[in-house]
C-alpha cells in the first residue's frame, strides 16, 4: 500500500462502529489496525465489540508512542498491542478482520491473500482491492473475505464498487468527483488494465 505517513485524518468514531459492524467483529475475533495511527479503531473493537484481542500497527514512531500511552491510560495494554513496524513485515497468521485504509498498490492482493488465513475479513476504505469482488460493503467501506474471489468481468466488480451497473467511463467520472478520495489514477488505470484483460 502506498507510503509515506500521509495525513493525521483519523475516522470518526461513527465510522469506526460502522466498519466493525460490518465486519461483524465479536469475541471470537483478533482485529488488527494497518496504519493505526492514534489507535482508536483498536480500542472501539475491544470496548465496544469485545474482540478477544486488538492489534495496532503503526510506522510513525511518535504515533505508535501516543496510541501505546493512550492504551495503557485506559488499562486495555492486556488486550491492546501497539507495534511500531511497517505492515508489509507484520505477522497477521491471527488476524480474522484487518482493517487497512490506505490506497492499494500492485502486490496487495498477492501479500493479504498469503499472509491471511481462510474466512478472515479485508477492510479497505473508498475501493475493494481492483479486481476482487467485496463480499459486503457499506460505503466507504468494502470487505472482503480469504480466499480472495477475482474476477475477470469489469462489469460485475464496477456494480460491485458502486452499488449499480455501469460503464468504466462512469466508474471514473464518480470516482473523479468524490470529494474523500483523492486517488493515483495513473496507477489505478494501470493495475486495472493488469486485471481486466478486456480493457
Ligand atoms: C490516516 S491514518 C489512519 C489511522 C486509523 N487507522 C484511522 O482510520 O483512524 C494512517 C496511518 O497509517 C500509517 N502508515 C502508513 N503506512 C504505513 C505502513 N506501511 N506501516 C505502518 N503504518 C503505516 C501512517 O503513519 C498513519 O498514521
Amino acid at each position: 500500500m502506498m507510503h509515506g505517513w500521509g495525513p493525521e485524518d483519523y475516522q470518526s468514531n461513527r465510522h469506526i462502529r460502522k466498519l466493525l459492524g460490518l465486519a461483524r467483529a465479536t469475541k471470537r475475533d483478533v482485529f488488527y489496525d494497518l496504519g493505526c495511527g492514534r489507535g482508536q479503531l483498536c480500542v472501539v473493537a475491544v470496548t465496544e465489540f469485545g474482540v478477544k484481542r486488538a492489534v495496532g500497527i503503526e510506522l510513525h514512531r511518535g504515533r505508535a508512542a501516543k496510541a501505546a500511552a493512550y492504551v495503557e491510560k485506559l488499562g486495555l495494554s492486556d488486550r491492546i498491542e501497539i507495534r511500531n513496524e511497517d505492515f508489509i513485515d507484520s505477522d497477521l497468521r491471527d488476524a480474522t478482520i484487518v482493517y487497512c485504509g490506505q490506497y492499494e498498490v500492485e502486490e496487495d492482493i498477492a501479500h493479504f491473500g498469503s499472509e491471511l488465513r481462510a474466512g478472515a475479513r479485508f477492510v479497505t476504505l473508498f475501493l475493494p482491492f481492483i479486481g476482487v469482488v467485496p463480499t459486503a460493503a457499506d460505503y466507504p467501506f468494502y470487505i472482503m473475505e480469504l480466499p480472495f474471489k477475482e474476477t475477470r468481468d469489469v462489469s460485475l466488480w464496477i456494480s460491485k464498487v458502486l452499488f449499480r451497473r455501469a460503464t468504466i467511463d462512469e466508474l471514473y467520472r464518480e470516482l473523479d468527483t468524490d470529494r474523500e478520495y483523492r486517488y493515483d489514477k495513473r496507477t489505478f488505470k494501470r493495475i486495472m488494465k493488469e486485471r481486466f484483460t478486456d480493457l
